[in-house]
């Protein structure tokens, strides 16, 4: 289901104005030494759709209101508890009642390392998204690109970034270090819920919806640097619809092509090194194109973009031919693909959190 996204000039305009706090960010931007790039995991025969311990669990119908519902509620909060204790686990709960008048309960899911001497208000968030719920119909969706895959490889980023941004943390509190944009950086990954639509056209976007209200809605204290928790999202990652072969991402938004074009140098190097898995000929981003195109897909980004935060969409374009059918199912996936989008998405949140320096080399 796809509709289309207009945005106001307003909104625009605003986004402009965060121009100045994403230049300041743009400076910590690093990129990887060879031999770190080396060392990021493809993830393996953990994306296996059959018995691959991160994706075959998302690989069931999970539609709002349903047992598959929680099922996958229940793989994220026990991974990051068994695996990943130094996250922070946080509920965004609310109901909604559709235009058919059904109510519905809404669960995001976001998990966050905070450097430890940040006060509130103070560390900008590097923003990893994806939505787990799938469609309701056709009946047995099971969204292979959409989204399971995309929420399996941010299970991936957090495990491989972790013992980076421990070190990271502990380093630069031992040494007094923070209170500049590049040092208080964060990371939060989020699992939104409830984007697929219930009973009415195009998709609903509840779960992003609410939880950008609710952070706008929630201010920080007199003097923070940044007024509420929404301003403190430095970039807005969204994963949509990865998994099929011969992904074609464009650039989305002027005012993010400098972190997309960091994408695209990644992708690259990686390849020239002969560490992506998937032919040299297939670049998913487009290293040399100085141009960007509007999104006319309106996904869990929209209710971000609507209020100013700068995003990248990881979304396709033409979508694959499984997208919103029956056949987006673990058996047409490509493997390939999916191992070096892990890889790509690790990278980029590796370069962005300025990680060569804590790189023994
Ligand atoms: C590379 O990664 C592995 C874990 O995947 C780790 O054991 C190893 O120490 C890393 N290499 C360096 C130089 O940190
Ligand atoms: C939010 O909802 C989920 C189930 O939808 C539940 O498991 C969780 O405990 C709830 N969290 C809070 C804080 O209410
Ligand atoms: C550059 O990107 C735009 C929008 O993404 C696209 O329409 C155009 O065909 C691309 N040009 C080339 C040479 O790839």
């Amino acid at each position: 289901m796809r509709s289309f996204l207009s945005i106001s000039s307003c909104h625009l305009f605003y986004s402009i104005l965060v121009i100045d706090s994403l230049l300041a960010i743009t400076s910590a931007y690093k990129p990887l030494s060879d031999s770190f790039l080396r060392n990021i995991s493809s993830g393996g025969s953990d994306f296996n759709p059959d018995h691959g311990t991160l994706l075959s669990p998302l690989l069931i119908p999970r539609a709002l209101e349903t047992a598959g519902h929680v099922t996958v509620q229940h793989h994220f909060v026990n991974f990051f508890n068994n695996e990943l204790p130094k996250w922070t686990m946080e509920w965004y709960n609310s109901t909604k009642t559709t235009p058919l008048g059904v109510e519905v309960r809404i669960a995001n899911l976001v998990f966050k390392r905070e450097p430890p001497w940040t006060k509130q208000g103070q560390a900008n968030w590097l923003t990893l998204a994806a939505h787990y719920d799938s469609k309701s119909f056709p009946e047995g969706s099971v969204g292979a690109t959409d989204s399971a895959v995309p929420c399996a490889v941010l299970m991936h980023v957090a495990r491989s970034i972790d013992r980076y941004v421990t070190q990271m943390h502990d380093e630069m509190a031992a040494l007094g270090e923070g209170g500049t944009i590049e040092m208080d950086m964060g990371v939060q990954i989020l699992f939104l819920d409830g984007k697929e639509a219930l009973d009415e056209k195009g998709p609903a976007l509840y779960g992003s919806r609410a939880l950008s209200e609710t952070w706008e809605m929630r201010t920080n204290p007199v003097g923070s640097k940044y007024p509420n928790a929404l301003s403190q999202i430095s970039i807005f990652v969204l994963l949509d619809v990865l998994g099929s072969i011969n992904p074609l991402i464009p650039s989305y938004f002027l005012l993010t092509h400098w972190a997309y074009r960091n994408m695209a140098s990644l992708e690259d190097r990686l390849r020239k090194i002969s560490l992506l898995e998937t032919s040299p000929s297939s670049a998913f981003f487009s290293a040399t194109n100085e141009s960007t195109m509007q999104s006319e897909i309106a996904s869990d980004h929209v209710p971000f973009l609507e209020r100013g935060v700068p995003f990248i969409q990881l979304l396709p374009s033409p979508l694959p031919p499984t997208a919103d059918t029956i056949e987006d199912k673990g058996e047409n996936l490509h493997l390939p693909t999916v191992r070096d989008w892990a890889k790509i998405v690790t990278g980029f949140a590796l370069e962005w959190l300025d990680m060569m320096e804590v790189w023994p080399e």
